[in-house]
């Protein structure tokens, strides 16, 4: 699986990425939105675990929040992919994207979010996916609605109110053109 936009490669994780998985648990901007130092990893060996843990459950499942790159100068920009969660004892998918403090606000969530959505219900062909942010990250749910989620209502997620989207295959937008190979 690699996922081509304009200027970006999303790939799956591999074990050369400890240096990229060390710098996202320590940036300001791709932690911003979640509770303090929940995602530090305090060495190279643990760094290297948590990437066989997400080679793991690509090789298992086809998804996981994959590594994106700069296909112009191979910066490593931030992560974006589907996750499993359980939804009132249902299975489903949630699509997250979060980026290096560096790469904010030249519109990578959106195309990266955008490849991995199409990824999602034409490759994998997920009947639907989820989506939700806290009400005051306004980036993420303009993202979220460009892609053509719909709003459901609020719920709490990590003992926080937070906005819940889903889409289904026919509201993706039609302007995708990732070039995919999904196996
Ligand atoms: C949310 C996040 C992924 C957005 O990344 P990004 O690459 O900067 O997003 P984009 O450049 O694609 O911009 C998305 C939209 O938000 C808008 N935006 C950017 N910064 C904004 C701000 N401070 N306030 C309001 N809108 C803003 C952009 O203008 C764009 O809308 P537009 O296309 O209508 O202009 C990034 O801020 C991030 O990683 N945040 C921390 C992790 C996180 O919150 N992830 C989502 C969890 S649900």
């Amino acid at each position: 699986m690699q996922l081509i936009t304009d200027r970006l490669i999303i790939r799956p994780w591999v074990l050369e990425d400890i240096p990229h998985y060390q710098a996202m648990s320590r940036d300001v901007g791709y932690n911003c939105f979640n509770a303090p130092g929940v995602l530090l990893v305090k060495d190279d060996q643990e760094a290297a675990q948590k990437i066989k843990d997400r080679i793991k459950v690509f090789e298992e499942s086809r998804i996981g929040k994959f590594p994106i790159f700069e296909k112009e100068t191979g910066s490593f920009v931030g992560t974006c992919g589907g996750n499993f969660f359980d939804l009132n004892g249902a299975k489903e998918i949630e699509l997250g994207y979060r980026m290096m403090l560096n790469h904010w606000g030249k519109g990578y969530a959106t195309e990266s979010a955008r490849a991995l959505l199409h990824y999602l219900l034409h490759d994998l062909h997920q009947q639907k996916v989820c989506g939700f942010a806290l009400p005051q990250n306004i980036q993420s749910l303009k993202i979220l609605e460009k892609l053509g989620f719909v709003y459901q209502n609020d719920f709490m997620w990590a003992g926080l109110m937070h906005k819940f989207y889903e889409i289904v295959p026919k509201e993706i937008s039609p302007s995708v053109h990732n070039q995919n190979t999904a196996h």
